[in-house]
């Protein structure tokens, strides 16, 4: 704690947290006017009517009318009708003594009726503009039909691929998901939450929900102190810089402490260290789940634990509604901080135009699914789509003329949307098959389909025979593999992620046949499949790309369009290196090709080996499969004449970086330049590489372009043993590449 209380102290001095952020999200009228309008609606509540306005209930709640029209309820969330949601907006405006507005929450995750990429496949596009126009058009659908708050952005750093969840967020780099989560903000708000096309954000899970041990969902989170703070929280303040309007608590512990409970977290450093002013809701029954994880003894004490942290609304539970006026009675609870959780509510709806406007269902907006929103919906898919192999057998030619299609996942429209899709119908998807035949339709192909499996987990082959003798007669094999969209998501973690079922089998079956084998494969997590990548000619990894997956596919493949995804986690090659990333450290024994001791080659009669070596496993070394930042393309680009501003820095100036890219192919393609550096020596040991910024750009062919980055040193920091957030001088190499594994280096210095 009183390292915590020295890091506040350090963070309040160097986090300066604008005004102009939260006045970026006021509604319809002054400052002046939403002060006066908030504080008289709160002069004339009952306390019962406060406490109302902290709870959140599930849209099948048997009293929901009852409590509304009571003006007992601050808001709904998972009413899909929005003929009801109307009914129940207009008794809280029409009906309630105060007519104070609910607020309608959803899980928009990756789309509303228009289902984009899944947040890690978003990623993957390394496009932050192009995600943030899909959040615009997730909100503007969303608002069409009454919801003013969706509970997105995840960002939730991860290193592990058994969780989940990994599916919902940004990968495993902190600044990945600082700035998709912040695009994500933007996108969801646009300049003004009264809008009646925006709804307000809702960032999530505060905090570490991503370090869940084992990649088990729920599970505890123990996390040394300075990395919560140089790797979880970043992306948060990231998100509360760019105005995010609320903040959703995490199930999980940290280090001992639910998240929903977190005084030091919520309290010190949310509210009085970071300035925010926003609404903090929990996750669902996360406030009583306190008892459960043995942390308070009733939903009681879990009220009062989550009074003092200032979580301002309750979600499903009801230990607010049955016991804060008793802790207010009981003296425990000041009616202050009651007051000031509903001063936050009542300001967010008000920021949201509700007072105004509680009805925004505008006629003039876009039809769901309009065209411009399949369109972005489709580039989306195209650009997150990663090329993870290809002997030349990718781009197909249009020579190609009969086209075998095969595996689980070239006609799953439901899967193919991926996990948290509420509001999506499979009916308006487009598979790979459905757009295969189209162009084989106009084109003349022949396209030979079996399902084979009927779902990624089922372990027997149907009709092997039929494959082999479509396989033998076509002039390519597609396999469409992966994981339905069930495999992935809330409390669907894995523990053994190879491709599922039969399906490393029916690789087997097509591959050898001299027919060339292209997989795409469709999930919602990296799998591993080091085994049979052998067989397989090329590989797109496509996440679960959403509606618009298959035209984005086929244009892939036929070459319309390069490949230009980069990968935003690292592909382990086995489950058993997780934790397995980019920024890891060093360690005193580095493991290099001439150290690996491979099980192979130790030899069988004997009993003890030589001591000394160096960090690797036996059986699967110590490389990734594939690493972070990953991808290839159509063309080919090279990277030339990098170039420093100046080889010495003062701490706190920025860094000016040049590198020419050319692309030497013979494809308009697009390339992503990574910049990474490395502090050599610290009070601390820094990772082997940090990503520190990025620039997609499009070339054709023979045509290049300077590229330069600013790299303000004042980001290098981290936080030393003392817990103070610095920026240390001494020596720093710095990479810009297309990977994090490679690229051309260089060296500065940074003095005080
Ligand atoms: C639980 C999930 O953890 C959270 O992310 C989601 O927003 C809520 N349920 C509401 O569905």
């Amino acid at each position: 704690m009183k390292t915590l209380r020295k890091l506040f102290a350090t963070l309040s001095l160097i986090i300066i947290i604008s005004p102009f952020i939260f006045m970026s999200c006021a509604g319809s009228g002054s400052m002046e006017e939403k002060e006066k309008k908030v504080e008289e609606l709160l002069s004339q509540m009952t306390l019962e009517e406060k406490v109302g306005q902290l709870m959140q209930k599930n849209a099948d709640h048997p009293q929901l009318g009852e409590l509304i029209s009571r003006g007992l309820l601050g808001s709904i969330l998972n009413e899909p009708d929005p003929e009801r949601l109307h009914e129940w907006q207009k008794l809280a405006v029409e009906k309630s003594r105060l007519g104070i507005p609910l607020l309608i929450g959803r899980d928009v995750i990756h789309g509303f009726k228009t289902i984009f990429p899944i947040p890690l496949g978003q990623a993957a596009s390394w496009n932050p503009d192009l995600v943030e126009k899909g959040a615009r058009i997730a909100a503007t659908e969303a608002a069409s039909m009454g919801v003013n708050w969706s509970f997105a952005p995840m960002v939730d750093v991860t290193r592990d691929p058994r969780w989940g969840r990994i599916a919902e967020s940004f990968g495993e780099d902190h600044l990945l998901n600082g700035l998709f989560g912040s695009a994500v903000v933007r996108g969801f708000q646009g300049g003004d939450l009264a809008d009646p096309t925006t709804i307000a954000a809702c960032v999530k899970h505060f905090a570490a929900y991503g370090w869940a041990e084992g990649g088990r969902d729920y599970n505890t989170a123990n996390i040394p102190e300075n990395e919560l703070f140089d790797v979880i929280l970043p992306p948060f303040k990231m998100c509360i810089e760019a105005g995010a309007a609320s903040i959703m608590t995490a199930f999980n512990d940290i280090n001992g402490i639910p998240a929903t409970g977190h005084v030091p977290l919520m309290r010190d450093l949310l509210r009085n260290e970071w300035g925010f002013e926003g609404v903090v809701l929990s996750d669902w029954e996360s406030l009583i789940q306190m008892v459960i994880h043995g942390y308070t003894p009733t939903d009681k004490e879990a009220a009062y634990k989550a009074m003092q942290a200032t979580m301002d609304m309750e979600m499903a539970s009801t230990a607010y509604e049955n016991y804060l006026q008793e802790l207010v009675k009981d003296g425990r609870i000041n009616e202050k901080q009651i007051d000031d959780a509903v001063r936050r509510i009542l300001t967010m709806k008000y920021d949201l135009g509700l007072f105004d406007n509680p009805y925004p269902y505008l006629a003039e907006f876009p039809e769901l699914l309009d065209p411009s929103h399949l369109e972005a919906a489709k580039q989306m898919a195209i650009e997150s789509t990663v090329l993870l192999k290809n002997n030349g057998a990718l781009p197909l030619s249009a020579d190609v003329q009969r086209i075998a299609v095969i595996g689980p996942l070239a006609d799953a429209p439901h899967d193919q949307m991926g996990t948290w899709v509420f509001d999506g119908d499979k009916e308006h998807t487009v598979t790979p098959l459905q757009s295969l035949r189209e162009m084989a339709a106009e084109t003349g192909k022949e396209i030979f389909y079996h399902r084979a499996l009927p779902l990624s987990r089922s372990q027997e082959i149907t009709n092997p025979g039929a494959i082999l003798s479509d396989v033998r007669r076509a002039d390519v094999v597609l396999l469409f593999l992966g994981e339905e969209s069930i495999l992935s998501g809330e409390a669907h973690s894995l523990a053994n992620i190879d491709l599922q079922g039969a399906q490393e089998e029916l690789v087997q079956l097509v591959a050898g046949q001299g027919i060339p084998v292209v997989a795409v494969i469709m999930a919602g997590r990296p799998v591993t499949f080091e085994k049979i990548e052998p067989l397989m000619d090329a590989v797109l990894y496509a996440w679960h790309p959403g509606t618009m997956g298959g035209p984005a596919i086929t244009d892939l493949i036929f070459g319309k369009v390069s490949p230009s995804g980069k990968l935003p986690v690292t592909f382990p090659r086995h489950v058993g290196q997780i934790p397995i990333y980019y920024n890891h450290k060093n360690t005193g024994k580095p493991a290099t090709y001439d150290t690996w001791m491979h099980i192979d080659d130790i030899p069988e009669e004997a009993v003890q080996y030589s001591l000394g070596n160096t960090s690797h496993y036996l059986d699967y070394g110590f490389e990734p499969m594939y690493p972070f930042g990953y991808g290839l393309s159509y063309s080919t680009f090279e990277l030339r004449n990098l170039a420093l501003e100046k080889q010495q820095i003062q701490a706190g100036e920025v860094l000016e970086i040049t590198v020419t890219l050319e692309n030497r192919g013979d494809v308009e393609a697009a390339e992503v330049v990574q910049l990474y550096t490395r502090q050599l020596f610290g009070s601390r040991v820094r990772p082997v590489k940090e990503l520190r910024d990025f620039q997609k750009v499009k070339l054709t062919p023979g045509q290049q372009k300077k590229i330069t980055f600013k790299l303000n040193t004042r980001d290098l920091g981290f936080h030393n043993p003392d817990m103070e957030y610095v920026v240390e001088s001494g020596e720093y190499h710095l990479w810009v590449g297309t990977d994090s594994r490679s690229g051309l280096k260089t060296a500065f210095e940074i003095k005080h």
